[in-house]
């Protein structure tokens, strides 16, 4: 206990170094709880983690028991089968939010105990995330929202003159938010392969030098696809990227809950991720690495905590200033440039508490887990010859826990609800918000895509459409084989509405 307090004594008067491994960083943040809440303090999550609460998942998740109503009447335990679009909560990350949620106090301001513990937790969080990403000295983690907020807030600091260049394969948080660079957008040609991707990419990016050998250049690509799961070649595109100059940027949203993801391995200039698909659904995202061109930009927004001064007088007067009408503010540096306003504390702990159980439990032993649930997944789905798998890359590309699927007679909207009524399965079914990757993979049939993710965009998506099942560390192989088996019997039902007259 002496040693616990120590350490709580020590995190609450000085921040903990960015170097803190996440091991040093959690001890820190279960030891600064443990001083508020003396001796019976909260055990750290990554020892909870460790112990299997059911057998083949290491990693439990809140909603394992939920039982939902059924269509024909009774209630079937709920098959999470959409962990793509937001994975449920890790216990263990709940367990910390819940713990520490009695001590919660403001940050960055208060003088009152809960308000210095927050503080000293939030940064610890950061110091943990950077840890999980494999930071190199001097990059930066920002606390955001989302993946969408993190790729957002980097076309807002893009350099003037910076060409982007994307794949027009990406999720739209990937594919949209570079449309006010001031050198342009680039989109580059769905590739067959991942040797095409980077052949595509190398072409491209020596292209562009050829002709502004000067101007900045900025590749977005992700890490593993949120429609066919399949894993894009990061080290290699990074490597062309900087063969030519150019920095890149790595969505990780669906990459980072399945496979460790190091900025320091991988090379990648920054990488964004989200809590929600992380197993924290608190609520923020990260962007995490290079600090140079964030420093130099305009904050993201503008408010309290990234001011560093504001004063009445000109810039001229207060060098480093900008001036905001007869005020001259002076910026922070670093993080708190990009994250004004009063921050989202509990979701950067449940972040740092997830990065730290799934570091834990071992993403290696996860991926095993994982693929013998998918070759389970593709092995069933493949005896029904009317489901087509859709892939990029083919069979045999690497991938992670998420396959979409459409099925020759069954519309797939009617399709992912009889999925949910009859067999309380819960899938997602759509264009996914990656509507030029999935338009190409069904070969672009006609049909006017409805708006990304509204609820009721059923009537206008038509053919268009295909079902996506995805999971990860909570998924029992039962949901695996429920689905499987669903497929099948619906398949020999035949879709009711497709014989309906008018359809
Ligand atoms: C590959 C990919 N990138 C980015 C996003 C956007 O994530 P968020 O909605 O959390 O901002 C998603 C969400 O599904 C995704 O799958």
């Amino acid at each position: 206990m002496s040693a616990a307090r120590n350490a709580a004594t020590t995190c609450l008067t000085a921040p903990a170094p960015a170097a803190a491994t996440a091991a040093t960083a959690a001890t820190a943040a279960t030891a600064a709880i443990a001083t508020a809440t003396g001796p019976a303090a909260v055990a750290p999550a990554a020892s909870r983690a460790a112990a299997p609460a059911e057998v083949g998942s290491p990693l439990p998740v809140l909603g394992d028991d939920v039982r939902v109503p059924l269509a024909g009447g009774g209630t079937a335990p709920y098959a999470a089968l959409d962990y793509a679009a937001s994975a449920p909560a890790l216990r263990a990350v709940w367990d910390d939010v819940a713990a520490y949620a009695p001590y919660y106090g403001s940050v960055h301001r208060g003088t009152g105990h809960l308000s210095q513990l927050s503080t000293e937790l939030f940064e610890t969080a950061r110091a943990t995330v950077a840890e999980f990403l494999g930071a190199r000295d001097g990059d930066q983690v920002v606390f955001t929202r989302s993946t969408t907020d993190s790729l957002n807030l980097l076309a807002a600091a893009l350099p003037a003159d910076t060409r982007v260049f994307v794949f027009e394969t990406e999720h739209h948080a990937a594919l949209l938010p570079w449309r006010r660079a001031g050198g342009g957008v680039q989109h580059l040609a769905t590739p067959a392969s991942p040797e095409r991707a980077v052949a595509v990419l190398d072409a491209a990016l020596a292209a562009h030098r050829r002709q502004r050998p000067h101007a900045p250049a900025l590749v977005c690509v992700t890490g593993a696809s949120n429609v066919t799961g399949e894993l894009w070649p990061v080290r290699e595109l990074v490597e062309a990227a900087h063969r030519h100059g150019a920095r890149l940027v790595l969505d990780a949203a669906q990459l980072a809950p399945h496979r460790a993801v190091s900025l320091r391995e991988l090379g990648a200039d920054w990488v964004a991720l989200s809590g929600h698909k992380l197993y924290a659904p608190f609520g923020a995202g990260v962007l995490a690495g290079r600090a140079d061109w964030l420093d130099a930009a305009e904050p993201y927004l503008a408010g309290g905590g990234a001011t560093a001064t504001v004063r009445r007088g000109t810039a001229e007067d207060h060098p480093d200033a900008d001036q905001v009408g007869d005020l001259a503010v002076r910026w922070h540096r670093g993080p708190a440039r990009h994250e004004a306003g009063s921050p989202n504390v509990i979701g950067a702990y449940a972040l740092a508490s997830a990065c730290r159980a799934l570091a834990a439990a071992g993403l290696e032993e996860l991926t095993r887990r994982e693929e013998a649930l998918l070759r389970r997944l593709r092995a069933g789905l493949a005896a029904v010859p009317e489901v087509r798998v859709l892939s990029l890359f083919g069979d045999d590309a690497p991938r992670v826990g998420v396959l979409s699927f459409t099925v020759r007679g069954w519309d797939s909207r009617r399709l992912a609800v009889a999925l949910s009524e009859r067999y309380g399965i819960g899938v997602r079914d759509g264009l996914f918000c990656a509507h030029p990757l999935v338009g190409a993979l069904l070969g672009d049939q006609p049909g006017e895509p409805a708006p990304c993710a509204v609820p009721d965009s059923g009537g206008a998506e038509t053919a268009l459409r295909a079902v996506r099942v995805s999971f990860g560390a909570g998924t029992p192989v039962e949901h695996v084989d429920r689905l499987v088996r669903a497929v099948a019997e619906l398949v020999r039902e035949g879709d009711p509405a497709a014989a309906a007259p008018g359809c």
